[in-house]
């Protein structure tokens, strides 16, 4: 029976057409959020923000699941409705963030690892309760000089595989998250090089821990060259290069694959994914899980104030149909203008 629920769970999350919105930012990530259009961040302020998102009419359409931030899953609409009934009345999975963030790795200057392991099964058992069908842990992995190191990567993977057979055993379906951070000056063959490595350990630790692939989804970074490297890969090359990474590295019997926006533009995301779905025979499902990318022009159209909703709302359905697109290979340059 579990088996069967976590198989359709992880099914619908890539359904075609449709990819998960990220609204699962920790209270100090939203702050940052906010302080770029001038919000302080009171937990008013980040419920009426999460309203917005949550109660988009129509993104059904083209979202399969929102991943939540522990706060926000204890959280209710202005009407007082909570926000994962709002979401399951709409068929849209509510998803909860587990991991307790990143910490300095001892003894590993310049690397993190994501804590989070200790009660963890006790609060997955609550979080289904609340009505979380999936659960993401995000673990963080530097490019630099000597970076990464293989004592981070494992690290890492090993604290992945853990979190993951805890989900797997309460019934909630793991999105198991390393992401290899884009802000070096690091070139997209290098990006390549360390993404391969760190699937490659993921993959062989989750099996160690006995996760069953097929009840997993992977969220993962795409094969980028560095913010600061002075030549940029462009659409073609991103996509070319993230889909020889992934069918290197990840096993076939995974239901699907997310990538994470981790610093590009709305416009990049929707584009580098809808080039990999238009122009590869893949063996998995491919689509989204972005926060930034597809909350940015949202963030700012709102702007903090309510006579912007209606125009937030717009503005953050358009981007989300348009992923929906792109997830199937079918957006366009002309779709994208269609916004009124
Ligand atoms: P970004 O798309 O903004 O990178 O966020 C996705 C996410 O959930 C990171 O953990």
């Amino acid at each position: 029976m579990s088996a069967q629920v976590l198989a359709a769970t992880a099914a619908a999350m890539v359904a075609k057409g449709k990819g998960v919105l990220a609204i699962d930012e920790s209270t100090g990530t939203i702050k940052k959020r906010f302080d770029s259009i001038g919000l302080d961040n009171t937990e008013e302020n980040r419920r009426a923000y999460r309203d917005l998102l949550v109660t988009n009419p129509g993104d059904q359409n083209y979202i399969s699941g929102m991943i939540l931030f522990d706060e926000t899953i204890k959280q209710a609409t202005s009407a007082g409705v909570p926000f994962s009934k709002v979401l399951i009345s709409k068929g849209i999975m509510p998803g909860i963030k587990v991991d307790a963030g990143s910490k300095e790795l001892a003894r590993h200057p310049g690397e993190q690892v994501s804590e989070g392991l200790d009660g963890l099964r006790e609060r997955l058992v609550k979080y289904r309760e609340l009505g979380a069908k999936f659960a993401k842990w995000r673990a963080v992995i530097t490019i630099g000089p000597n970076l990464p190191s293989s004592g981070c990567i494992e690290a890492n993977v090993h604290a992945l595989a853990r979190y993951a057979g805890l989900c797997q055993e309460a019934g909630i379906v793991p999105m198991v998250e390393p992401e290899v951070l884009m802000d070096a000056d690091n070139t997209i063959d290098r990006c390549h090089e360390v993404t391969e490595v760190t699937l490659r350990t993921l993959f062989n630790e989750l099996v160690r821990q006995r996760v069953t692939l097929e009840h997993t989804i992977l969220k993962t970074n795409m094969v980028v060259s560095g913010k600061l490297c002075a030549t940029q890969a462009g659409t073609a090359e991103v996509a070319e290069k993230t889909v020889s990474c992934l069918k290197r590295a990840v096993p076939a019997a995974i239901p699907g694959i997310v990538f994470l926006s981790g610093g590009q533009s709305g416009l990049e995301a929707t584009r580098n994914l809808n080039a990999m779905n238009a122009g590869y025979d893949l063996p998995w499902p491919l689509s989204f899980s972005y926060g930034r990318a597809l909350q940015a022009d949202a963030l700012r159209a709102w702007g903090g104030k309510a006579e912007n909703l209606a125009r937030a709302r717009q503005v953050l359905l358009h981007r989300e149909r348009c992923n929906g697109l792109a997830a199937m290979g079918e957006y366009t340059d002309t779709i994208e203008r269609e916004l009124a």
